[in-house]
This record gives C-alpha cells, structure tokens and sequence, in this order.
C-alpha cells in the first residue's frame, strides 16, 4: 500500500493525526517515519508541517530514523529494575551485538529502552513489536532471539 492509500483509509480530520503516523510507521519495513510521508499526512490534515514532526518527535514510540524489523523495548522503569533488569540489558545487548540505541548490521533488530510495560506482576519484561515477554531470565532471553532469528533467516 502507498504512503496516500495508507493515510486515506483515515478520515481527514486532526484527531486521526496518530493512528495515521502508528500506521505509517507500522507500513514501513524500516520502522519509521520519512520525510515524505510526514508531509504528505501534513497536507492530507491540513495541519502545518511543524505541527506534525513536533508530534512525531514528541512521542518516543515514533522514530525518524530507519530502524531494525523488530524493536526491542526493554522496560527500565521501577519495578522492572527491581526485579533487575539492570542486569540483562547487557545479555540482550550481547546477544544481538549492538549497545541499547542501535540496531545490529542485519537490519533485524533495533534495541531501545521503554517505561512500564503494564507488565509489573510478571517483571522483568521487554516488547518485540507488539508482542511482550515477562519474567525474563538470561537464559528465556537467549531462546526468544534464536527463535526469532529462526523464523526470520
Ligand atoms: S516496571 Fe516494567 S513492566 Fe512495569
């Protein structure tokens, strides 16, 4: 689907602004919002160019950097540290070869840190894309990448 099919499936009006840049980011294999497609949503709402990347850089769900396939958004918030996250952030960041921030040579990964999850019962958690994973270990953290990698070689 194009940049315009994508946006029209929304009705014109402001409200719609970030259920349009979710599907943006969501239609784009990179992950992202370009340019071009920022300021075809601009002209399509009748907002001002610097209304809509304002809100696009607002939010740090939003990226306006290519990034990986799968994001990896490993919770940091309190709980999660207690349960001490702290402590495999640096497993993920072996595992895919990259510090939190960056996203590894193959284009697959992205890994970003995130507040609460909604996920404190089941602590310490990350997301992949839409999907969550809860009481983490070293060792769960190793299988749900080979798996992933599995299924995407
Ligand atoms: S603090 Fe990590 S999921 Fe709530």
């Amino acid at each position: 689907m194009s940049t315009k099919e994508i946006i029209r499936q929304f009705d014109p009006v402001k409200d719609n602004l970030l259920n349009i840049l979710h599907a943006l980011q969501n239609s784009h294999p990179q992950n992202y919002l370009t340019e071009e497609a920022l300021e075809e949503t601009a002209r399509y709402l009748k907002l001002t160019k610097a209304a809509v990347f304002g809100v696009a850089g607002y939010y740090s769900m939003f990226s306006l950097r290519p990034r990986g396939r799968f994001i990896v958004r490993v919770c940091i918030s309190p709980v999660c540290e207690v349960m001490k996250i702290h402590a495999l952030l640096p497993v993920i960041e072996e595992e895919l070869g990259v510090s939190t921030g960056e996203t590894t040579k193959n284009g697959l990964f992205t890994l970003e840190t995130a507040e609460c999850l909604g996920q404190c019962q089941e602590a310490p958690s990350m997301m992949i894309n839409d999907k969550v994973y809860n009481n983490l270990s070293g060792e769960r953290i190793r299988e749900i990448f080979s798996e992933i990698r599995s299924q995407n070689s």
